[in-house]
């Protein structure tokens, strides 16, 4: 199985395996295959799913409960999901399958790729492909002496601003203060337009409804691609 997941190859920081059913662990054998995109090749969407659709990307999907839910409320757009955390992956594989049949996706719309986000970013995604970008709860790294291992710095706002199409957009949310504030500084520095984003489904996401329980504060925003060029 090894040779089926990239990661082992990567240098990011992380939790990377976890708890796995006999279920999900199969599922790295036998699901894993049907989905996982290649990160030797530049990805063609249209020949990866077989169509011409909206392409959306979600970043650290975790288990992978709002990318399905992404994908089986809008069959009529494709998703690629980028995770470095195996057995988040395995979650989402066994969702992806029917329990009638197993061998066969009922979820034709979702990939994965299992290796770090930055560098499927620059090898894999093609330029102005990208209609859409989530990422949901990015790892907080609160101590001072980590904040350089944080997904969202200006480097990765940059790249993500190469990938979307003109009016494609970063939905970004996270429930520390600190990091919100780099992560729109990061965002609009690298040519993007912020709006605040309002209620969404990203409410009813694990660590959404953590945080509202605990009663700290959500931060969503929508990162707009517009038409103007890069700052000099
Ligand atoms: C705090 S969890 C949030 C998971 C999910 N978005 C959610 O809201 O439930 C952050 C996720 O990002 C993933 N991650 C962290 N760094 C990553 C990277 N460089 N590339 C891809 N995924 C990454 C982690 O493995 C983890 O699953």
């Amino acid at each position: 199985m090894d040779n089926l997941l990239d990661i082992k190859k990567t240098h990011t920081k992380g939790r990377k395996f976890g708890r796995m059913s006999r279920r999900e662990h199969d599922a790295l054998r036998t699901i894993l295959p049907m989905v996982k995109l290649s990160t030797e090749t530049m990805m063609d969407g249209t020949e990866v799913f077989g169509r011409e659709a909206p392409l959306y990307l979600e970043i650290g999907f975790g288990n992978g409960g709002f990318l399905l839910e992404k994908a089986v409320t809008t069959p009529q757009h494709d998703f690629i999901g980028i995770e470095i955390y195996v057995t988040g992956i395995s979650k989402l594989l066994v969702n992806l399958v029917s329990t009638d049949n197993p061998d066969a996706l009922a979820v034709t719309n979702v990939r994965v790729f299992n290796k770090d986000a930055m560098s499927v970013l620059i090898n894999n995604i093609p330029p102005g492909s990208l209609d859409g970008v989530y990422i949901l709860f990015p790892d907080p790294w609160p101590k001072k002496k980590h904040k350089k291992r944080r997904l969202i710095n200006p480097e990765l706002a940059v790249i993500l601003f190469s990938r979307l199409k003109t009016e494609g957009y970063v939905v970004v949310a996270t429930d520390k203060q600190d990091y919100a504030e780099d992560i729109e500084r990061a965002f609009i520095s690298s040519g993007f337009r912020a709006v605040m984003e309002g209620p969404s489904e990203i409410d009813k996401t694990t660590y959404a409804l953590k945080a509202s329980k605990e009663n700290r504060e959500l931060r969503a925003y929508r990162f707009i691609k517009g038409n103007l060029s890069l700052p000099e």
